[in-house]
């Protein structure tokens, strides 16, 4: 495809396409056209994304003769509710969708989580697109087919694994988002470098400043190379048996937190997991496994960018954030985290000592 870069999620019968490149909201009617049983799609969205780039989606299908409905939802991490998806399936049953149905997420995180997870649930299961338009949804949460609500009793603890049929990043989409929205992304680039590829990490060292003031080039490069490392990961371990695990690098610290926050403005989830990386890299020095060079390196970039290093001000329990730790869908009945020997050379660890986790939470919520 002419200007943009096409890669593949390699997993048998339910592979799939992700087109990294300028304008493909506007393509949309074309690149779906082989998807499509019927001569309409369902468009979710949430009311911010909807006024920015709705329109461009929806000519993309009139273009090819296909029809959109729109649905909207509240912008935000507290739409990812049980209550919520109910809402969106009962709009989306009105439409009468059959089987051959798709469902089109058009917007961040929240958007293709909750459209993703109501696409699995929805006559037992029907297939949607993943049209991300934040940096942390076109690097990270569009691709793997994890979708999920937000429970009281921590972050995405309901959902499935329901894979898109086609990814399309729309750089486009890039230019309005907010740029503390750009940043929180952010982290979710560095964390490929972190968790396996050290060049990679050098590149972010050198290019973020370039990336986050909106360089196309540098962004170009950010998201397909961000989608290069997770299709290759989601391939071979879609079910995170195994190294898909890597990808929560930050990620144990990093909910603990949002929940403890109650998912709200005061950290964003790409700000938590920056938060976090910077905290599991001391962890793994607190437990002698890391040069403690490298989780300085982290930290400092991390601040050079403009990260989070230490959580926002504000009453936070250590014991809280610790329990809420325990029950993070990775543990096995002791603590899990992902821990690094090193700048690109991250790995699963159960059974952590509760001691060294305390002694980390100590050390930044006094800092
Ligand atoms: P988000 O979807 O809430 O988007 C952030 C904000 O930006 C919203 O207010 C949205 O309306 C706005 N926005 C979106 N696109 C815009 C644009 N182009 N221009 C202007 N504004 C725009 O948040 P997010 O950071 O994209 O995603 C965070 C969510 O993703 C969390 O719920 C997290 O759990 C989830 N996630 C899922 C996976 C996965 O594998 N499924 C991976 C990582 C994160
Ligand atoms: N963001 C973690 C995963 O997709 O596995």
């Amino acid at each position: 495809m002419s200007g943009a870069e096409s890669l593949r999620v390699e997993l048998g019968a339910r592979a799939y396409d992700i087109h990294v490149g300028r304008g493909l909201l506007e393509r949309a009617g074309e690149l779906c056209a082989p998807l499509l049983a019927e001569r309409r799609v369902f468009v979710v969205t949430d009311a911010t994304v909807a006024r920015l780039h709705a329109a461009r989606l929806e000519a993309g299908f009139a273009a090819a003769g296909v029809a959109t409905h729109r649905i909207e939802l509240p912008p935000g991490e507290s739409t990812k509710t049980w209550d919520e998806l109910g809402r969106l399936l009962d709009r989306l049953l009105d439409l009468r969708p059959e089987r051959r149905s798709l469902v089109v997420a058009l917007g961040g995180g929240v958007v293709g989580d909750i459209a993703g997870l109501a696409a699995s649930l929805l006559l037992r299961g029907i297939d949607f697109v993943q049209a991300p338009t934040t940096l942390l949804a076109q690097v990270d949460s569009a691709v793997g087919g994890k979708t999920a609500v937000d429970a009281r009793q921590g972050k995405n603890l309901v959902g499935a694994f329901h894979q898109p049929r086609l990814v399309l990043c729309d750089l486009d989409a890039l230019a309005t988002l907010p740029g503390r929205e750009l940043l929180a992304g952010y982290a979710e680039v560095a964390k490929y470098g972190l968790l396996g590829d050290a060049g990679f990490f050098a590149w972010c060292e050198g290019n973020a400043a370039r990336l986050l003031a909106g360089d196309p080039a540098a962004q170009a490069h950010a998201v397909a190379e961000s989608c290069r490392a997770k299709a290759r990961i989601v391939g071979a371990d879609e079910r995170e048996a195994g190294q898909r695990a890597l990808l929560n690098l930050g990620h144990t610290f990093a909910h603990a937190f949002e929940t403890a926050a109650g998912y709200g403005d005061a950290l964003l989830h790409g700000e938590a997991v920056g938060l976090g990386m910077c905290l599991a890299f001391d962890l793994s020095v607190e437990l002698g496994l890391c040069p403690p060079a490298d989780a300085a390196r982290v930290r400092r970039h991390a601040a050079a960018v403009g990260l989070p290093t230490r959580p926002p001000q504000g009453g936070w329990d250590a014991g809280r954030l610790l329990a809420l730790m325990a029950q993070d869908k990775k543990a096995r009945g002791g603590l899990t985290f992902i821990l690094a020997r090193g700048i690109g050379d991250a790995f699963v660890a159960h059974d952590v000592p509760a001691d060294a986790v305390r002694r980390i939470l100590a050390a930044v919520l006094a800092a």
